[in-house]
């Protein structure tokens, strides 16, 4: 069985930079302050682990995190 790829935002990092739900609405979320929220349980699918990728690659504070499930 393959793992399972979620993403996760480290609440202690996020300074609500935004760039998480707009480049990967399908993933994250804001709350009212701004703030990033992954949608759901934060599962990866293959059609928008480039989506994660690139939130990952472009938060300033690096809060967002890709992490294996077995
Ligand atoms: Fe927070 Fe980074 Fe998104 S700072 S709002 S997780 S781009």
């Amino acid at each position: 069985m393959s793992d399972t790829l979620k993403v996760q935002i480290d609440t202690r990092k996020c300074q609500g930079h935004g760039r998480c739900y707009d480049l990967a609405a399908g993933l994250f979320g804001d709350d009212d302050e701004g703030f990033g929220q992954v949608l759901g349980d934060g599962t990866v699918t293959s059609d928008n682990e480039q989506q994660a990728r690139l939130a990952v690659a472009n938060c300033p504070e690096r809060a967002i995190e890709l992490i294996e499930e077995n």
